[in-house]
């Protein structure tokens, strides 16, 4: 058997239909984008029509499939029409990836009563209503995966997040839950809890005289991730290669959480290269 068909039996999502929340955004978009190459149906669902339509028009025109669905991740009905919609046109749902999610980056005490409603009901409340609409339809078939996308702000914390932290906190544990008691439905749970991820909206940060240094002094790889270096893991967790991985939350930062760049410390091969 030759590699190629090797990896196409590991990896492919050929006839998989995923559906997506968040889907429209600049790490949901490459990995929609992704998945579809990797021969999924995507479902994409999130509130803007707009970037629904530009991501559609480019999983197609790339000789993917691609359908959208308008879909506020807060509001119960919106999940069940939007889920029902999706599972009614392909007799399944095989999938899904919660990536919706929002931040608002201001201190423990400046922080509003609506502002905290706001982030814990896209953020955590979001992922548990799309998986109980979801979840149901895996049921039928015996078999799903479900990929929860977290946060470094999950198990390490920046100041500012503090709302954002509990909610990806929260978001790692219904993994868990999903994972144990879905497990006897043949369905896995698993969470990717990328690092720090360049996307148009975190750009201002990566340029910010101060904040941008923070940040790679902090990361051993000493830059941020792109969204597309999610990609790999994505495919890994919706394919049958990760038949035997549950429960678990995928870390994916350049080496924050390991501890960072390294501090100056002393050794022959350092100073040689360093000279070189
Ligand atoms: N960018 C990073 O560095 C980073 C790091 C770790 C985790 N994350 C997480 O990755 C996910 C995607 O982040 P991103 O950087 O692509 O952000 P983004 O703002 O580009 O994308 C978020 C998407 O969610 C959609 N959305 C917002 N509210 C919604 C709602 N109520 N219902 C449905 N859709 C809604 C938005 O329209 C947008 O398309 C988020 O969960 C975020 O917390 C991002």
């Amino acid at each position: 058997m030759s590699v190629e068909s090797n990896l196409k039996k590991l990896f492919s999502l050929e006839g998989k239909v995923i559906l997506m929340t968040g889907a429209a955004g600049g790490i949901g978009a490459e990995l929609s984008k992704g998945m579809a190459g990797a021969g999924a149906v995507m479902c994409n669902c999130d509130v803007s029509e707009r970037g629904l339509a530009e991501l559609a028009n480019a999983i197609v025109s790339e000789g993917g499939a691609a359908e959208s669905y308008v879909m506020d991740v807060t509001d119960r009905k919106s999940v069940q029409t939007a889920v029902n919609a999706a599972a009614a046109k392909f007799g399944r749902i095989d999938v899904l990836v919660n990536v919706a999610g929002i931040n608002k980056r201001e201190g423990f005490l400046d922080v509003l009563e609506e502002t905290y409603d706001r982030i814990m009901d896209i953020n955590l409340k979001g992922v548990f209503l799309v998986a109980q609409a979801v979840v149901p339809h895996m049921m039928k078939r015996r078999a799903g995966s479900i990929i929860n996308i977290g946060s470094h702000n999950a198990t390490a914390m920046l100041g500012g997040c503090a709302v954002y932290g509990a909610t990806k906190s929260g978001v790692v544990a219904l993994t868990r839950s999903m994972a144990v008691e879905w497990a006897e439905w043949g369905i896995r749970a698993n969470a990717i809890s990328p690092g720090h991820i360049l996307t148009p909206l975190t750009q201002v940060t990566w340029d910010h005289p101060t904040r941008g240094d923070y940040l790679r002094d902090r990361i051993a790889l000493r830059r941020p991730g792109e969204p597309e270096e999610i990609l790999g893991l994505a495919v890994l967790l919706a394919s049958d290669a990760s038949s035997y991985m549950t429960g678990a939350n995928y870390v994916l930062d350049g080496g924050c959480i390991a501890g960072g760049a390294p501090w100056d410390f002393d050794s022959e091969y350092r100073f040689k290269k360093e000279n070189a």
